[in-house]
């Protein structure tokens, strides 16, 4: 896994943010929010620092991490490629699209590729139902999907 995020540029950020927010009441989640922006992701290396600057035992920080599905544990990859499942595009086969992301990139939902290249996530209803189903690759929108058009799509990146 690609380790480059952990930089010194960003612990020295994340100092700053921490500074900031220290002496406030409720301080753990806006400084959690700021260090997944910072970082991409909180992984353990991340979490014990703000766990050793904040003096909150690691193991309560974990439990915020995982408990709350805005966060990430694992760096995102370079593209990250999200599958609408919410109704429209459900019934009109995103389940599908999904399984055929995963057959082509060996990626799971919710995970990562080991080169950091894709990562695969299940979203809710987008607001984009006229296109049904539909999948986003970072900002890019493909609508209107069937199976056959994943291999072109994923060639792209
Ligand atoms: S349900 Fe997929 S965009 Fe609305």
């Amino acid at each position: 896994m690609d380790k480059s995020y952990l930089s010194n540029e960003n612990f020295a950020r994340l100092d700053e943010v921490i500074e900031e927010h220290k002496e406030k009441r409720g301080a753990l989640m806006p400084v959690l929010h700021e260090a997944q922006k910072i970082f991409g992701c909180l992984s353990l290396e991340v979490q014990k620092k703000i766990s050793e600057k904040m003096s909150v035992p690691l193991s309560e920080i974990y439990g915020v991490v995982t408990f709350y599905s805005q966060f990430t544990l694992e760096p995102k990859g370079k593209y990250t490629i999200g599958v609408c499942l919410g109704t429209a595009c459900y019934v009109r086969g995103s389940q599908a699209i999904v399984d055929k992301v995963t057959e082509l990139t060996g990626v799971a939902v919710g995970k990562t590729s080991s080169d950091g290249k894709f990562s695969l996530e299940a979203t809710r209803c987008i607001g984009a139902c006229g296109l049904a189903p539909v999948l986003t690759v970072n900002e890019e929108v493909y609508g209107r999907l069937t199976v056959e058009d994943i291999p072109g799509i994923l060639a792209k990146y």
